[in-house]
């Protein structure tokens, strides 16, 4: 009888399940944060999610990138978050970018997380239409991509899970999502003086 030896776990899945905890303590920071509880703190979650798009579309330059995630020109919320700080009237100060010295295969992982954080943000959006904001105004970032959040999203796990990328390559993709966590979770403390 042949062994059977069990097929690795592809890396949507690696993903998923090893930054849960990670994904998990977002949930708890935006709870302290409570970022719908009025404008001025939802424009703090705004100009922490600038930074967050600002660091991602930064690598959309690498063509590493490009060329495992080949429709970056549909991703991206960075004008997205722009456009709403001004409909809000705000600014997002100045944060240096985090991902100056970040490339492929780490930078697949900061895209994960990104692109990830669309399909929470179908119920944030819900959240924030009680201050009077919605997909036009004030709450661009939160909305689906034209194509809906679905489609976009199974698109992207189609491209993380193509054969090729070695077992090193996927770690070093999980550890760029872990940072992308890490610097989401640095910029809501930084915008809501949280410890
Ligand atoms: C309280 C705020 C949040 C809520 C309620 C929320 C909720 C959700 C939900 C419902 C999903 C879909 C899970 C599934 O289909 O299995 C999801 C997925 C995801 N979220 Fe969040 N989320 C929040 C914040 C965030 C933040 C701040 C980030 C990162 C910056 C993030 C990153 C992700 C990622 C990467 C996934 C994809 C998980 C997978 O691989 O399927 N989320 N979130």
């Amino acid at each position: 009888m042949n062994p059977v030896t069990p097929s690795p776990l592809p890396l949507s899945a690696r993903l998923k399940h090893e930054t849960a905890d990670l994904h998990q303590q977002m949930h708890v920071l935006m709870e302290s944060a409570q970022p719908f509880a009025d404008r001025q703190r939802y424009s703090r979650f705004v100009a922490a999610q600038y930074h967050f798009q600002r660091d991602v579309e930064h690598l959309f330059d690498d063509p590493g990138l490009q060329a495992a995630v080949p429709d970056l020109q549909v991703r991206g919320r960075e004008a997205a978050a722009l456009a709403d700080l001004a409909d809000l009237g705000t600014s997002a100060g100045v944060v240096a970018i985090a991902t100056a010295d970040v490339r492929m295969p780490e930078a697949l992982g900061w895209l994960y997380v990104s692109e990830g954080s669309t399909l929470g943000a179908a119920f944030l959006l819900k959240e924030v239409r009680h201050l009077g904001l919605d997909e036009q105004f004030g709450a661009r970032n939160l909305a689906a991509y034209p194509e809906g959040r679905a489609v976009v999203w199974r698109r992207f796990v189609d491209f993380l899970d193509r054969p090729g990328l070695s077992p090193q390559a996927q770690q070093a993709v999980l550890a760029g999502a872990t940072a992308a966590f890490a610097r989401f979770g640095a910029l809501l403390r930084r915008h809501f003086a949280l410890a």
